[in-house]
C-alpha cells in the first residue's frame, strides 16, 4: 500500500559480489498494487541514493523493472519506469564517463550505443517506448544490462577492469565514503 502520507520506502542497495546482481532477472507478469509500490520507492531509493537510474536487482529484485531520471528537478516529475524494457534498435557507438551506484565510488569510460530505442510497459501495464541519446541513452543501456546480470565493469577491457576491481576492494577495505558520481 502507498498513498500521499505513507513516503515511499528507501531500499538498501545491494553491491558487487552479491549474487542478485549477477542473475537473469525475470520478466514481470503482474502489472498489480506491487509493482507500483516497489517502482515509487525505487525511484525515492535513486534519489537517496543519488542515482540517475536504479534497476530492481540492485535493491534485491530479480525482476524486469527498472526507474531512471537523468533530469534536473529530481522531484519525481521527470522520473519513469520501465517493465519488461527491451533495446529494439540501437545505433552509433559513444564512449562516456559511468558509475554503478552498486560498485559506489567507480567511475570508468564505457563505450555504448549513441542511440536507442527501448520498449517497454509502465508500471500500469501501458506500452513504452523512448527513443534515447546521449546521457539518457547511456542510462537506460546501462539498467537493462542490471536484468542481464552485466556490470559496467564487465564492458571495460581486461586492464581497466582489473584496475576498476582494485580500486573498489581498496576503498572496501578502508571503508571510504563514495564521493557521489552519477551512478547509475
Ligand atoms: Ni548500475
Amino acid at each position: 500500500m502507498s498513498d500521499a502520507t505513507c513516503p515511499a520506502a528507501i531500499l538498501p542497495l545491494r553491491f558487487l559480489g552479491d549474487p542478485v546482481l549477477r542473475s537473469k532477472a525475470s520478466r514481470v507478469d503482474a502489472f498489480d498494487a506491487d509493482l507500483r509500490t516497489l517502482a515509487e520507492s525505487m525511484v525515492a531509493s535513486m534519489y537517496a541514493h543519488h542515482g540517475i537510474g536504479l534497476a530492481a536487482p540492485q535493491v534485491g529484485r530479480p525482476i524486469r523493472l527498472i526507474v531512471v531520471d537523468t533530469g534536473e528537478q529530481r522531484d519525481g516529475s521527470e522520473a519513469f519506469a520501465l517493465v519488461n524494457p527491451e533495446i529494439v534498435e540501437q545505433e552509433g557507438a559513444v564512449t562516456g564517463e559511468e558509475g554503478c551506484l552498486s560498485i559506489p565510488g567507480i567511475v570508468a569510460e564505457v563505450e555504448r550505443s549513441s542511440r536507442v530505442r527501448v520498449r517497454g510497459s509502465t508500471p500500469a501495464g501501458e506500452p513504452l517506448e523512448i527513443v534515447a541519446t546521449e546521457l539518457l541513452a547511456r542510462v537506460l543501456q546501462h539498467e537493462i544490462d542490471h536484468l542481464n546480470g552485466i556490470l559496467f565493469v564487465d564492458r571495460l577491457g581486461p586492464m581497466r577492469r582489473r584496475m576498476a576491481l582494485r580500486e573498489w576492494r581498496r576503498r572496501r577495505t578502508r571503508d571510504e565514503p563514495a564521493a557521489p558520481a552519477a551512478g547509475a
